[in-house]
């Protein structure tokens, strides 16, 4: 991560709240032992994702297949990881996907992880299983031919770890799907994060989920606000995993870029949630000649900085590469 104050150094939030009275801050040694610690916490009372998304990866999973098929990549036989798999339901939808892979969850939570071993057997499914572990703590070295992590690198203390950690468990020639939140296609979910803390201090968690509901009724500018896909506020873990998470430290597209060519991968690709492509070439973005002359000459880590200030989606999901053999 770069050391230059900006908004990423501190996260989003506008006014002290209870993540920064009371979790270390980042960069302090105990840091991500702290985070971990209430991020598991709150995924034992509130996993997630709840059991109506079940099969809602099932497009995901087709269009890796198509993705890897596209590089030339037979998946038969090979190693698939999915770090963080919450309650397994995208495990369960690569498993269904690949049949002729083997597929390995991990998740902090034990509760989540329970939850996506008994879906899985109740889908008899063979091929996948998911395991209580710490991404960052694997002991696992060069060893998934294809990793995804969904949603959770930003509840990291330190999302740059997480990174180098995804990287750490490719293989050469491995594949990488990151889904992060967008830094700035998040701007309004933030917004109404604060409101929600701001107007629930003192409040315990059920009142808080209350107060949620309340506010987003009331509130017509979180009616007009998109989120992929969308929240289902009758749900509690929903509802809490979207506006009460305990940490949130969203990075950058260019702070996803330099952090995995930290760990030897190339990014090749850049989507929505829903797969649609978002071209990594600033200027398919631009209308004027000149600027997108003055874009082209760019780096490729600000091109791509360039590209989420201009584009703004939500979610960015990056596909990328490990340097091959
Ligand atoms: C928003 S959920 C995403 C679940 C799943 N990937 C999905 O998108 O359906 C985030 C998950 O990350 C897990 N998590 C957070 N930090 C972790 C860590 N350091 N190691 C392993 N899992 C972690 C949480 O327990 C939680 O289940």
């Amino acid at each position: 991560m770069d050391a230059e104050p900006g908004p990423s150094a501190q996260g989003w939030s506008m006014v002290p709240d209870e993540r920064e009275r009371t979790a270390a801050p980042a960069g302090h040694p105990g840091a991500h032992r702290d985070v971990a610690a209430r991020v598991r916490g709150q995924y034992r009372a509130h996993p997630f994702p709840p059991p109506q998304r079940r099969h809602s990866y099932r497009n995901h999973a087709r269009f890796v297949r198509q993705y890897l098929e596209g590089l030339g990549i037979d998946p038969a036989g090979r190693r698939f990881g999915d770090m963080a798999c919450g309650t397994g339901l995208m495990l369960l939808d690569y498993a269904l996907e690949f049949p002729e892979a083997e597929l390995v969850g991990y998740d902090l939570s034990e509760a989540s992880v329970e939850r996506a071993n008994a879906t899985l057997a109740e889908e008899g499914v063979g091929n996948a299983r998911a395991l209580v572990a710490d991404l960052l703590d694997l002991g696992e070295t060069e060893s998934f031919d294809y990793v995804v992590s969904w949603g959770t690198i930003h509840h990291l203390a330190e999302p740059g770890e997480g990174l180098l950690a995804l990287a750490r468990v490719l293989k050469p020639g491995g594949v990488l799907r990151l889904g992060v939140y967008g830094y700035y296609g998040n701007w309004e979910r933030h917004i109404q994060q604060e409101i929600v803390r701001t107007l629930g201090q003192g409040l315990d968690l059920e009142d808080k989920i209350r107060l949620v509901r309340e506010w987003a009724a009331a509130d017509l500018r979180f009616l007009a606000a998109q989120t992929a896909p969308p929240v289902d506020l009758d749900d509690d873990d929903w509802v809490v995993d979207e506006f009460l998470h305990v940490w949130e430290r969203p990075l950058r597209l260019d702070e996803v870029v330099s952090g995995l060519a930290r760990g030897g991968l190339s990014v090749l690709a850049l989507t929505d949630y829903d797969d649609r492509p978002i071209p990594l070439d600033p200027t398919a973005h631009i209308r004027s000649p000149t600027l997108a002359q003055r874009a082209s000459q760019l780096p490729f880590d600000q091109q791509c900085h360039l590209v989420e200030l201009l584009t703004r989606p939500y979610w960015l999901a990056v596909l990328a590469r490990k340097q091959g053999p």
